[in-house]
């Protein structure tokens, strides 16, 4: 299986949810030793925002693009061959600020490409990322899961299957920031949600 991991955690060494996408491709990789793996991290690639300028850029017909343009969309163009590539996509994402971090954010915004990642058709949208696995390692200093203020899990599903990927598996580690006891119990709980997630 080819895995793309998406690390969106602002911090590298010290992040619980790359650390936890890590141990995802780690099991995943277990189950099949010709797994090949794409690492993306965000923060080490910054991928710049969607401004007028990429709009502009996205907007205007390639043949007719400037170099500028052209150079603009062909970074996006990268992002979305290495998700098309992908059997299975593997995210670590913080709660940041009750959302996804920034540069999650602008992932989103790069992947998401109409005529290519998702058309819309007389029946309404139509996905157009199939037939691949998404597992998300969320990490949060306190406990929203199921809660209203979880807006991150109802945005991702939405997002995710937008674009046709339908096959979302969450693993949860919360209260991160409740004391080292609470710490140490979100960190077992979610390498036990792994182990459930990779057998299922
Ligand atoms: C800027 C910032 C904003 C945060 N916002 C929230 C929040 O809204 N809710 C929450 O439960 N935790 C919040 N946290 C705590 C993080 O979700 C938690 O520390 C998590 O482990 C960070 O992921 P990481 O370990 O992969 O870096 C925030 C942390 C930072 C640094």
């Amino acid at each position: 299986m080819n895995i793309l991991q998406i690390n969106s955690s602002a911090r590298r060494e010290a992040s619980h949810s790359t650390r936890l996408a890590n141990r995802m491709v780690a099991r995943l990789g277990d189950t099949d030793p010709a797994a090949t793996l794409k690492v993306r991290d965000l923060n080490n690639t910054p991928h710049p925002i969607l401004d007028e300028a990429a709009l502009g850029a996205l907007f205007t017909p390639a043949e007719q693009r400037t170099a500028e343009q052209a150079a603009r969309v062909a970074l996006d163009d990268a992002l979305i061959a290495e998700i098309q590539a992908a059997e299975v996509v593997v995210l670590g994402v913080p709660m940041y600020n009750f959302g996804v971090p920034a540069p999650l954010k602008n992932w989103i915004a790069a992947i998401s490409r109409a005529g290519v990642t998702f058309r819309y058709t007389e029946k309404g949208p139509e996905g157009l990322l199939k037939g691949k696995k998404v597992y998300v390692a969320l990490t949060r200093g306190g406990k929203y899961r199921n809660t209203p203020a979880d807006t991150q899990v109802p945005y991702l599903k939405t997002v995710f299957t937008f674009l046709g990927l339908t096959d979302v598996h969450f693993v949860y580690a919360e209260g991160l920031s409740m004391g080292s006891d609470a710490e140490q119990s979100a960190i077992d709980s979610a390498y036990e949600q792994i182990e459930e997630a990779v057998a299922a």
